[in-house]
C-alpha cells in the first residue's frame, strides 16, 4: 500500500535547548501560573520571546491553538511550537494525543523534515510516561495523516516523510516513553492503513480488492490466516443475507474472515473475540435508492469492515496472546435487474427468515450472516462495529459512536477503552420493545421497525443472531468521518474503531495475566 506520509517515530535522550530539530514542539496549559520549568528555559535561552507572545495575548494555552516562536543561536531547534493544551484540571490523555495531533499537522505544514516532542513535559506527573508516550505515538500519526492518493497536480508539494522524536533529558523517562510508543506507532500506523483503505472511493475497492487488501494483510503476518468465500462459497453455505445484498452489482460479494492466533508459547487462555466488520463498498440504497445529495459520502460505508482489518493488522503486530477473528462480510448495495427487491424473503445463514422492507438496511442484511458465523466459531465476545443507521447520527451527532449491547461487564469495558482511546461512544438500548418492531407477519423477521429510535431498532435486530454469546454493537454512522479540517485532522476518514478496539483487546490480554 502507498504509504501516506511517513512517519518514523523514536525516543531520545537530549537536553531541550541543545536539541537539534526543525520544530521542537511543547505544551502550555491555559490556567497555568507562569510558565513551567521547560519553557522557563526555553523562553530564558529565547530571551523573553515566548512572554512576550503570552503577554501581548497571541496565544493563550487554549486547547486548539498554537503559536510559532523562532529559535535563535542559543537553542538548538530551528522553531518553538508552543501547543495549547486547555484548562489543566480537564486534561486527560487525549488532551496529549490531540496536542501530538495538532503538533504533527502543524509540521507537515511547515515541511519539517525533523520534530521534536516535549508535550508530556507540562503533564508532569499526572499520566504515566508509557501511557503518554502511546498517545504522542497515536496522536502523530493521526495528526500528519493526509490522502492525496490521487492528487497528481498539487501547488504545494508535501514531504514523503518526517522523521519524530519523543525526547527527554532523563534517560529514565525517555525510556518509559519508548515502551508505550512502540504500541502507539503500531496502532497509529494501522489507523493511518485504515483511513487509506476507507478513503478509497468504490470504483477502486470493490468487495474482491477488499478480499485481495485482507489476504495480504495475512501474508505479510505470521500469526494471521485469510479465508474469503465467493458467491458460490457463499451459496452452498447458505449466507442469504450476504448474496441478496451482493446481488445487484456486477462487483460480486465476498465473505472475509481473518484468524489471528498468538504465538504457540504464549497462548490464549483467555477468551475467543469475533470482531464483525460491516463492508458496504458502496450504498446506493438498492432499489430502495438513496437521494442523490451526498450519496458519495456512501463509499463511506465500508468503514466498520476496515476498521476490523486494521484492528487485526495491530493485534498481530503487538502480538497480544488471545484468539481473535475479524470478520467482514462485504458486498456492494447496486440497483439493477438483479438485485434484491423490497417484498423478498431472505434466508440467512443462521436459519432465520428476514422478510426485506428496505433494501437501504443492507448492513444488517450482511451483519445477521456474521454474527451467525461468529457464533458458529465459537465466539465468546462478539463486537460487531458498522455504520448502521442515520438515526444513530441525528441521535448523537457526529463526536460518538452508539453502544448497544446484552452484556453489561462488556459494555463497561468498551467504555473503559473508549476512555483510554479518546474515540468515544455513549450507550443506547436495544431490548425487546425495539425486538418487537422487528417482527415479520410473514418471516421470521423484518429489516426495518417503525421511524422512530432507528439505530436502537437496527441493534435489536442484529441482537436476534448472538444466541448466547456477549455481543456489543457500535454505530459508526456518525463518526466515520471529518466533515471538516480541524487542528488536530484533515478532512476524510476517520479511522474509528481501530484505537477502541485495539485498546479493548490490550485490555483484555492484560486482564486475564
Ligand atoms: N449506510 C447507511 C447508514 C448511514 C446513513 C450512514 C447516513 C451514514 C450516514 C445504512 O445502510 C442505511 O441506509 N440505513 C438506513 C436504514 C433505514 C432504511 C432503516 C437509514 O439510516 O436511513
Ligand atoms: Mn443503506
Ligand atoms: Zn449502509
Amino acid at each position: 500500500m502507498k504509504e501516506i506520509i511517513n512517519v518514523e517515530l523514536k525516543t531520545r535522550t537530549v537536553d531541550f535547548s541543545r536539541c537539534k530539530t526543525d520544530v521542537l514542539a511543547v505544551g502550555l496549559f491555559s490556567d497555568a501560573e507562569g510558565l513551567d520549568r521547560l519553557n522557563k528555559e526555553l523562553n530564558s535561552k529565547l530571551d523573553g520571546a515566548i512572554e512576550r507572545l503570552i503577554e501581548l495575548g497571541d496565544f493563550k494555552g487554549k486547547e486548539k491553538t498554537s503559536a510559532v516562536v523562532y529559535g535563535n543561536d542559543k537553542i538548538g531547534a530551528g522553531r518553538i511550537l508552543l501547543v495549547g493544551l486547555g484548562e489543566k484540571k480537564k486534561a486527560t490523555l487525549d488532551t496529549l494525543r490531540k496536542a501530538a495531533a495538532n503538533a504533527a499537522r502543524k509540521s507537515v505544514e511547515l515541511k519539517a523534515h525533523t520534530v521534536s516532542l516535549a508535550l508530556h513535559k507540562a503533564f508532569g506527573g499526572r499520566f504515566d510516561l508509557s501511557a503518554m508516550g502511546r498517545a504522542c505515538g497515536e496522536g502523530m500519526y493521526f495528526g500528519s495523516y493526509c490522502y492525496d492518493e490521487f492528487v497528481t497536480e498539487s501547488e504545494d508539494g508535501r514531504l514523503g516523510s518526517v522523521s519524530v522524536e519523543l525526547i527527554d533529558s532523563d534517560s529514565a523517562k525517555t525510556k518509559k516513553l519508548k515502551k508505550g510508543l512502540v504500541s502507539g506507532v503500531v496502532i497509529g500506523k494501522a489507523q493511518s492503513y485504515a483511513r487509506t483503505l476507507a478513503n478509497r472511493p468504490a470504483n477502486v475497492i470493490n468487495p474482491a480488492k477488499l478480499a485481495a487488501v485482507a489476504k495480504q494483510l495475512a501474508a505479510d503476518s505470521k500469526r494471521l490466516s485469510c479465508t474469503v468465500f465467493d458467491e458460490k462459497q457463499l451459496t452452498a453455505k447458505g449466507m442469504g443475507g450476504v448474496l441478496a445484498v451482493g446481488s445487484g452489482s456486477q462487483n460480486r460479494p465476498r465473505f472475509i474472515v481473518l484468524k489471528y492466533s498468538p504465538a504457540a508459547k504464549a497462548p490464549s487462555t483467555g477468551p475467543t473475540v469475533g470482531l464483525v466488520g460491516k463492508a458496504i463498498t458502496f450504498d446506493s440504497g438498492g432499489i430502495s435508492i438513496k437521494p442523490a445529495a451526498n450519496m458519495d459520502e456512501m463509499k463511506l460505508d465500508k468503514s466498520g469492515g476496515i476498521a476490523v482489518l486494521g484492528t487485526m493488522k495491530a493485534v498481530a503486530e503487538l502480538a497480544l496472546p488471545l484468539n481473535v477473528y475479524g470478520i467482514v462480510p462485504a458486498a456492494e448495495n447496486m440497483p439493477s435487474g438483479t438485485s434484491y427487491r423490497p417484498g423478498d424473503i431472505v434466508t440467512t445463514f443462521s436459519g432465520k427468515t428476514v422478510e426485506v422492507q428496505n433494501t437501504d438496511a443492507e448492513g444488517r442484511m450482511i451483519l445477521c450472516d456474521g454474527l451467525s458465523y461468529a457464533v458458529r466459531q465459537k465466539c465468546d465476545i462478539i463486537i460487531d462495529i458498522a455504520s448502521l443507521t442515520g438515526a444513530c447520527v441525528i441521535a448523537l451527532g457526529k463526536y460518538m459512536a452508539g453502544l448497544m449491547g446484552n452484556d453489561d461487564g462488556l459494555i463497561k469495558q468498551l467504555q473503559r477503552a473508549s476512555e483510554n482511546s479518546g474515540e468515544k461512544l455513549w450507550p443506547m438500548p436495544s431490548g425487546d420493545e425495539y425486538a418487537e418492531e422487528m417482527k415479520s407477519k410473514i418471516a421470521d423477521l423484518k429489516n426495518i421497525g417503525s421511524r422512530w429510535g432507528g439505530a436502537c431498532t437496527g441493534a435489536a435486530f442484529l441482537r436476534q443472531f448472538v444466541a448466547d454469546k456477549k455481543w456489543a454493537h457500535l454505530d459508526i454512522a456518525g463518526v466515520w468521518n471529518f466533515d471538516k479540517a480541524t487542528e488536530f485532522t484533515r478532512e476524510g476518514a476517520s479511522g474509528y474503531g481501530v484505537r477502541l478496539l485495539t485498546t479493548y483487546l490490550i485490555n483484555l490480554s492484560n486482564k486475564k495475566k
